[in-house]
């Protein structure tokens, strides 16, 4: 067992973190405060081959692992969380299906494109009356002579009205519940497709997330994504990945919360000394950083176990849970340790506590993480 990080690795990290200290952070707060959504921030990822980390040469990625991956998620996401999810929903949820379960026109038409960032990828599964209850979505879809015609909305898209690229889950046989789903690349710009409501949230406020509608949205049949029917595995099976990218967000954002907690408690005064010199805070932070790299290293073997093309979604779970629970802590404690300064936008802290939330709801709640962990262990 090695748990060094390899010189490729350590190479993109740096990359990357020089990227998120030079050119994301210094916006980070004001995007967060007029929830803008920077695009040039992601012609830039796409300039360092970030947008195609995993993805071999071919396909336009940079042909690194997964690990990497995550290590980009989680350096964007220690300045902006919100830049963080934009590669993670874009790599893990858009590319992954198609590169899993794309034909190789697919390939070669639309994961080039957004391993280059040429597009941008979302995902559609969430509707108004099926979140965590996914097999129940009401959105159909009709095959009609070469096409498909879809029908319904969904909501929640991350990356939603930026994206040029949507992977969508709908319904083909009522009758066979979640072996009737089929998954579908959608553009765009196709007839019947729009883009609705615009979601005004607490945190990750310059990513866009929005609804999707299909109205007679007609998607040609070879758009379908796998076979017929194959759906609900490829939305399963793509969360699985998803999941550990979020985790690296959660896992990015405790740690800037942290890293500013810590120079704070040397800087800041009180009873004629620093802070950070009475058990009261460094206690705290030794919790705090404990968690954290506890977090990191279940994120970093469920990324590991996917390049190693083993067995990851209990892991991915697992580390979506733990992370996310440990990322609304730390953040929390971060305002704490900032006290009054804490509460105001004058620091980051607030927004990290605000970004944090999110990452034990999306991808499924970490209610839903438990039952997907309590239902591996008790298959195996
Ligand atoms: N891999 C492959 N197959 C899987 C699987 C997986 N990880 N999980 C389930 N399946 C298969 C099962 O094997 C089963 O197949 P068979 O019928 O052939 O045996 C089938 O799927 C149904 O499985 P379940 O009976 O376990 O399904 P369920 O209806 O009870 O639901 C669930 C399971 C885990 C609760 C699932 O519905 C779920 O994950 N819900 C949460 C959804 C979610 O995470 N949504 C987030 C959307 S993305 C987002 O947040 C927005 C964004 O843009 C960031």
């Amino acid at each position: 067992m090695n748990f060094l990080l390899t010189d490729e690795q350590k190479m993109i990290r740096k990359m990357v973190r020089d990227f998120a200290n030079n050119e994301v952070a210094p916006t980070a707060a004001e995007r967060d405060e007029e929830e803008k959504f920077d695009r040039k921030l992601f012609d830039q990822m796409a300039e360092l081959g970030l947008t195609g980390i995993p993805w071999p040469e071919e396909y336009g990625g940079i042909g690194a692992d997964y690990l990497s991956y995550v290590i980009a998620v989680e350096e964007l996401s220690r300045v902006c969380a919100s830049t963080g999810v934009t590669l993670s929903a874009h790599l893990s949820l858009a590319s992954w299906p198609i590169y899993t379960f794309g034909n190789e026109n697919q390939k070669k038409k639309y994961l080039k494109a957004l391993a280059e960032g040429k597009m941008m990828g979302a995902y559609g599964l969430t509707e108004p009356g099926s979140g965590s209850d996914a097999a129940a979505m009401k959105t159909t879809a009709v095959k009609d002579g070469d096409d498909y015609v879809l029908n319904g909305s969904k909501i929640f898209i991350t990356n939603g009205g930026m994206a040029d690229v949507y992977v969508v889950f709908a319904v083909t046989s009522p009758e066979t519940k979640h072996k009737g789903v089929s998954a579908f690349i959608i553009e765009k710009d196709f007839s019947g497709f729009s883009v609705g409501k615009k979601e005004k949230k607490l945190g990750i406020r310059s990513s866009p997330t929005t609804e999707i509608i299909m109205e007679n949205c007609r998607v040609p049949a070879e758009n379908l994504l796998g076979e017929e029917g194959e759906g609900f595995k490829i939305a399963m099976k793509t969360l699985d990945g998803g999941r550990n990218g979020i985790a690296a967000q959660a896992v990015g954002i405790a740690q800037g919360a942290l890293d500013a907690a810590t120079d704070y408690a040397k800087e800041r005064k009180q009873f004629g000394k620093p802070i950070g010199s009475m058990q009261g805070i460094s206690f705290k932070l030794a919790d705090m950083a404990t968690k954290i790299e506890a977090s990191r290293l279940l994120t970093y073997q469920a990324a590991w176990r996917e390049s190693e093309g083993v067995s990851y979604g209990k892991e991915s779970a697992m580390s979506k849970l733990f992370a996310g629970d440990t990322a609304m802590e730390v953040t929390t404690e971060a305002v704490q340790v900032f006290g009054g300064y804490g509460y105001t936008k004058e620091y980051p802290v607030e927004r990290f506590m605000r970004d944090a939330k999110i990452t034990q709801i999306y991808e499924g709640t970490n209610e839903i993480q438990r039952l997907v962990i309590g239902k591996m262990l008790l298959a195996d």
